[in-house]
This record gives structure tokens, sequence and C-alpha cells, in this order.
């Protein structure tokens, strides 16, 4: 809570010895329209990321290319540059070096630096949700082996297994890397393989999860933002929808539909799960839903993927609403309009691509789009996003895709 008071009623001017400075760890597309916010805001922005001209880089007062990974390195560059304030925007960081530079005071960690550790690695936040907080999950074991997986699904004296189908994913990963559905003791040996290959750590665990046959799955931006009298006020923006292959977000929309009993137990989770994680920002609850039956699925501390539809559907975007919530600012989660986003794939394997037919996509009826100016492309990678509003959800996915799929990347 160290600059808490002080970051309230003040904000410096960047580039100056009064400046508010903020670092970004992780400079992706979302760290860039976080950046954007800040920046207009007049907060003084650092953008790091570990190879050069990063989307967020692009948008930066400086940058810097280091390994989050390496706790010394990551140390050393906080104490040069002397942030305020440290967002992560991605989990593969040093979390270790952050819980010690929030214990000393250096900078404050948003959310805080325990809730960056604890979502870095599945097994921290599911333990966290399922056992201590009793927060309704599928079920799920973890293992370190070939044969400790075999167990964990079909069973052994000890324990009835999972069973199939379940999902097998490492333990630390995100965007669905390394993640398989399993459906038959064929397809155990070639899961593990798979999680092995895509996980971070060699040697790494895997979780196994049962299957939830849901209807339909959402992100709740759950937002913690001090009010006038500087309490911590829990927010929830409209429910987003999106749908997920392999594992990566492709499409999503706002608001998702919701029974009031449904949305009412969304809420209940959310609260609970990032008053447990506590700090100021935004949070995007994972949840499953089956007619009033709703299971949380796992929390990242910051704004998530599937929420960049809030671009084109909300006053404050998650990212505004990001931007305020740490700077101690009011925030305003409201909807204005319903709108959905498609993500456009790179396509191609290839350095600086251009994109063609950006005005035939943009003819799209209330549509907008996002490049995010990513050096590299490659076939699967996110390489901008495609907005649109509409009259009714259906409008505005059926319009967000066909702006998407007009925009042709090619090798240059
Ligand atoms: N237990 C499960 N039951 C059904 N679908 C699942 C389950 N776990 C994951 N999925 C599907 O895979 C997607 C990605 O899984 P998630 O745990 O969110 O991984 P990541 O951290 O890579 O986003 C989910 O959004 C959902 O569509
Ligand atoms: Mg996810």
């Amino acid at each position: 809570m160290l600059f808490y008071g002080f970051l309230a009623m003040n904000i410096g001017t960047p580039l100056s010895p009064s400046a508010t400075r903020v670092m970004l760890l992780g400079s992706g597309e979302l760290g860039k329209e976080v950046i954007i916010a800040l920046q207009r805001l007049g907060v003084e922005t650092i953008a790091v990321d570990r190879y050069a001209n990063a989307p967020g880089h692009q948008v930066a007062h400086r940058t810097h290319v280091i390994a989050m990974t390496d706790a010394v390195a990551l140390k050393r560059l906080i104490e040069q540059e002397r942030p305020h304030i440290i967002v992560p925007e991605i989990e593969a960081i040093a979390t270790e070096a952050l819980v010690e530079l929030e214990e000393r005071r250096v900078a404050e960690v948003i959310p805080t630096a325990r809730a960056t550790m604890l979502t870095m690695n599945r097994e921290g936040i599911r333990r966290l949700a399922a056992e201590t907080l009793k927060l309704p999950t599928s079920t799920y074991r973890f293992a370190a082996s070939e044969q400790e997986l075999t167990a964990a699904i079909v069973g052994d004296a000890r324990s009835k297994g999972i069973g199939f189908p379940c999902v097998v994913k490492p333990t630390i990963s995100s965007s669905g890397k390394g993640q398989s559905v399993v459906r038959s003791k064929d397809e155990l040996a070639a899961a593990w393989q798979y999680a092995e290959s895509a996980a971070r750590v060699r040697g790494s665990r895997v979780i196994v999860e049962g299957w939830i046959p849901f209807d339909y799955e959402i992100t709740l931006l759950t937002v913690r933002a001090q009010n006038a009298s500087g309490d911590i006020e829990t927010h929830y923006c409209d429910p987003i929808g999106h749908v997920q292959v392999n594992g990566d977000y492709v499409e999503s929309w706002q608001p998702q539909p919701m029974s009031d009993v449904a949305l009412a137990k969304a809420r209940e989770i959310a609260a609970k799960i990032t008053a447990e994680l506590g700090g100021r920002g935004v949070f995007g609850v994972e949840l499953f839903v089956k007619g009033d039956d709703v299971w949380f699925s796992e929390v990242s501390p910051r704004p998530h993927d599937t929420g960049m539809v809030t671009m084109c559907t909300q006053p404050q975007d998650e990212f505004e609403l990001h931007a305020r919530a740490i700077l101690g600012l009011p925030v305003d989660t409201r909807l204005a309009a319903i709108g959905a986003s498609a993500v456009i794939y790179g396509q191609v394997e290839a350095r600086g691509v251009r994109f063609e037919n950006v005005a035939d996509a943009l003819a799209v009826p209330s549509s907008d789009l996002r490049l995010f100016g990513k050096p590299d492309a490659y076939r699967k990678r996110r390489m901008g996003v495609a907005l649109a509003t509409g009259r009714d959800v259906a409008q505005a996915r059926e319009r967000a895709k066909k702006c998407a799929s007009r925009i042709t990347p090619r090798a240059a």
C-alpha cells in the first residue's frame, strides 16, 4: 500500500523528477493498451519484454529487453529504473524477485506479488480456490511422471482416478500450450509427451482436470478499485462469452446472456477469489457455466485476452479500468454497446508482414481493428484483433469475424 494515498491524489510529469513511473513486465498487445491508457493519464511508462520492438515497446517512454525469468537481471533493472509500480502482463516472470522487492518496499506490485506468484502456477491457484476457498471447480489431480499421470486418470490402489474425458495441462503454461483432452488410455502417453514438450520447465508437473460439459464459458472481468473514501470496492463488467480452440481464444463477445442465478454465483466466486488475491486492478475470472451451475476455472490478475472486446463495448475498456485502478482512481464498468472480437492470426511465417485489404475489412459496418505490430508472424500467432458492435451478439460476432477474415497477412 506504499504509494496508494500519494497516487490517488497526485500524478507527476513524465520525464521529470516528479514523474509517476509504471513498469510493465511483458509488453504484448494487452500491455500495449495498458501503456496507452497510462500515457493518457500522464504516467511515465517503462516497457519490458524478452524481445525487441514488442507491441508495448512501441508506445512506451523507455524500453528494455531482458529475460524476465532471470531474477538477478529483473532486480537489477528495477533498481535502475525505480518504478513506483510494477505491472506484470505475463506469467513467465521470476515472481520470487517481485515478492522480495515488494517486501523491501522498492515498488508496489499489481495486484500483489503473492497473486502473481500463485497464478503463474496452476497448482497454486487451484489449491487456493478449491481447497482453501471451497469454490466449485472440476475434479483435479497433479502428476510428475507418465506413471503418476496414468494413476491420476485411471486410478490406483489409493484412490479413484479422474476418468475420461479429462484435460491434461502443464502446471506452468498459458494460451493452451501443452494442453490436451484425453478420451481414452491410448491417448495418455501422447498427452504426457505434449505437456512435457511445452512446459517451460523440464520435468515439471501437470494438472489433470475432469471434463466439465459446460453450456458456455465466460470471463468475468472484476475490478478492485479504490473509492472516494479510500476503501477498495469490487466492480464487475458484463460477462464476456468466448470460444477457445485448442485452449486459445479465437472469438469473444459481450454481454453473454446468463440466468440471474448463474450470474449471481459467478459474481460470488469472482468476489471471493479476487478478495483473496487482494491489491488493486483488473482480474479476468474464467468460469464454466451449465444451466444455473458455475465452476471456477482460472484467474488472471490482469486484463484478459478475451476482454479485448471491451475496446468496443465499454466507455472504460479493461485497459483503462486497470490503469485507473492501479493509480487509485475511480472506475466505471458500464457496458455501452453489444460487441464482439475476432482474432487475426499470422497465417504465414514471416518477419515484417504486410496486412492487405485493411480498407475492405473496415468497410464492415461498426467494425474496428487493432494491429499489434509484432515484428515476426507465425501461422498461429495472434497479430491483431477485429472488433465490432451490433444490434445483438449474433450480428456483432458476424461482423467481427467478417472484418478479421478480410485481413490478409503477406510475407513482405
Ligand atoms: N476441465 C475442463 N473442462 C472443459 N474444458 C476445459 C477444461 N479445462 C480447460 N478447458 C478448455 O480449455 C480452455 C483453456 O484452458 P485454461 O485452463 O483456461 O488454460 P490457459 O491457461 O491456457 O488459458 C478453457 O478456456 C476451456 O475452453
Ligand atoms: Mg484460460
